[in-house]
């Protein structure tokens, strides 16, 4: 199974690759996850993205790019990946192309969860995150239910920078659901339903 999840923010991209994960055993690659651990450790590249995400803005596409190709090559994804939040625009899709191909690997699906934006606002206010393994969950809930871990609010999961992140995605993700589909492998699913349902359509159009 290699696959990319694309959808707005909140969406449920990573709900459902928790899922896809914990029965498939594959890489979940989230290149938000990756920044977030970067800002958290204050390395060099933590502290460049730190400001575009607060922003609700698009890291600069090198660094993600690069971050993406180097967590590719790792063992755990040679048994399929997934990635989610990765490409973001044009320019990162035909990155990864070139870096699929050059590894002999073929993209299987690219699946669109599909929510309306006002779901989407409501959603990512009440969101909570695990500070310790990035586990998300709705709110109502103080500690994570994975690890135990201590859960908070994100930053960008803020009304102004969450309308941000929405016209990021308009402008600039937006046009993959038509570049995916000019590919022959877009998938798409209706988001706003239950976890669970949505999960059971994600599984049947992936032919799992
Ligand atoms: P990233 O972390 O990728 O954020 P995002 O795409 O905005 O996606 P989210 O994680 O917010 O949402 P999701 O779709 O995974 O939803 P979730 O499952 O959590 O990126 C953050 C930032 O990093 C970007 O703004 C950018 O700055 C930078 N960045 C990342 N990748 C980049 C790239 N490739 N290039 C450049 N910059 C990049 O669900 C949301 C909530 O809804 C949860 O509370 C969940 O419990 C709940 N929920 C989920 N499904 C359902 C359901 N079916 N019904 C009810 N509630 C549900």
């Amino acid at each position: 199974m290699n696959i990319v999840l694309l959808g707005a923010p909140g969406a449920g991209k990573g709900t459902q690759a928790q899922k896809l994960v914990a029965d498939y055993g594959v890489a979940h690659i989230s290149t938000g996850d990756l920044l977030r651990a970067a800002v958290k450790a204050q390395s060099k590249l933590g502290k460049e993205a730190k400001g575009y995400m607060d922003a609700g803005q698009l890291v600069p596409d090198q660094l993600v790019i690069d971050l993406v190709k180097e967590r590719l090559e790792e063992d755990d994804a040679k048994k399929g990946f997934i990635l989610d939040g990765f490409p973001r625009n044009t320019d990162q899709a035909v990155a990864l192309d070139g870096e699929l191909e050059a590894m002999g690997v073929n993209l299987d699906a690219a699946l669109l969860v599909d929510v309306a934006s006002e779901v989407i606002i409501s959603r990512l206010s009440s969101r909570r995150t695990c500070k310790d393994c990035g586990y998300t969950a709705p709110a109502g809930v103080d500690t994570c239910p994975r690890c135990g871990g201590e859960v908070y609010q994100r930053d960008d999961d803020k009304p102004e920078t969450i309308a941000r992140r929405l016209d990021t995605y308009k402008n600039q993700t937006e046009p993959l659901v038509e570049y995916y589909g000019g590919h022959g492998i877009l998938k798409t699913v209706d988001g706003d339903r239950p976890v669970d349902e949505v999960y059971a359509d994600v599984k049947t159009l992936l032919g799992l």
